[in-house]
This record gives C-alpha cells, sequence and structure tokens, in this order.
C-alpha cells in the first residue's frame, strides 16, 4: 500500500465530475487500498478519488473518533436516494488545505451504492457521517465546499486563498 499525492484547490480534476465505475478489478483494489491509507495518513475522515487525480466515482470515509467508532466505509457509484432537513455545520477539506467554513447541508440522507466487492449497499446517516458523505459525493460531482458559499464568500475565499498561495 501507499500514500498517494492528495490534489489540492486550484486543481482542474477537482472540478470535474467523475466517470461511474463500471469493472471493480485488482487495480481498482489497490487504489481502495491506498486511498484507505491515504486518508488514514493526511489524518481526515473522508476521500474521493478526485482527490488522488482519479476521476472515477469511488469514495472512502471513517469518521470513527475518540468517543465513538463508526465502520470504514468503501462506496463505489454512490447515489444519494432520499433526504430530510437541513443543517449548518463547520466544514473542511483535505484538497482545500488551512479553510474552513460553515456549510449547510440535508441533515439526514440514505445513500445507495456498491462496496469494494461490487455488492449493492444502503448507508442511512444522520450527523456527521451525512455530512461527509455528502461532502465525498460532490467531489464526484466536481464540486468543493467552498462552491457551496455565497457568492460574496466565495470571492473573498478566492482572493483570500489565492494570496495565500503565492506566499
Ligand atoms: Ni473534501
Amino acid at each position: 500500500m501507499s500514500v498517494l499525492r492528495i490534489r489540492t484547490y486550484p486543481d482542474d480534476i477537482l472540478k470535474k465530475s467523475a466517470g461511474p465505475l463500471t469493472n471493480i478489478d485488482g487495480n481498482v483494489q489497490t487504489l481502495i487500498d491506498n486511498m484507505i491509507e491515504t486518508m488514514y495518513a493526511a489524518p481526515g475522515i473522508g476521500l474521493a478519488a478526485p482527490q488522488v487525480g482519479e476521476s472515477r466515482r469511488l469514495l472512502v470515509l471513517d469518521v470513527s473518533n475518540a468517543e465513538e467508532k463508526f465502520p470504514l466505509f468503501v462506496l463505489i457509484n454512490p447515489e444519494i436516494v432520499d433526504s430530510e432537513g437541513k443543517t449548518e455545520s463547520e466544514e473542511g477539506c483535505l484538497s482545500v488545505p488551512n479553510y474552513v467554513s460553515k456549510i449547510r447541508r440535508y441533515d439526514k440522507v440514505l445513500v445507495r451504492g456498491l462496496d469494494r466487492n461490487g455488492k449493492e449497499t444502503e448507508i442511512e446517516a444522520d450527523g456527521l457521517l451525512s455530512r461527509v458523505l455528502q461532502h465525498e459525493i460532490d467531489h464526484l460531482n466536481g464540486i468543493l465546499f467552498v462552491d457551496r458559499l455565497s457568492r460574496i464568500k466565495k470571492e473573498f475565499f478566492k482572493k483570500r486563498y489565492l494570496r495565500a498561495m503565492k506566499t
């Protein structure tokens, strides 16, 4: 296994909608293992394939913390099939280092996709798990959390962030 390089804003691959994964072969299994290792090494709680330069609909996530343990999820071609409520909370992203902002998202989601063996799976999520699922699925659609900021906040982010990158 190896730790992969994480692409950061404004890398073009992060703006691209990823294609569905049709053949879950050995190369995909290796990519999944490398993504898991990369996520834990960062450390992060979720990682989508485009963030490591692979424009495919694949994500890994583990929102466990000291108080609560969750399973490690691997999702292929995930889709939000149902949602409920709205909630706002602070968010960050491994592809946008050193920036956090409050983002409004669904409170609860029902996500369907395939696990790493190609078996259909369903996750009913609320709280942080729901938020991270929505954030990672956004990555598969070429959307970063900063794209969800208000126009004014987004302009402010761009100016400040791109200036900071140059120094
Ligand atoms: Ni992210």
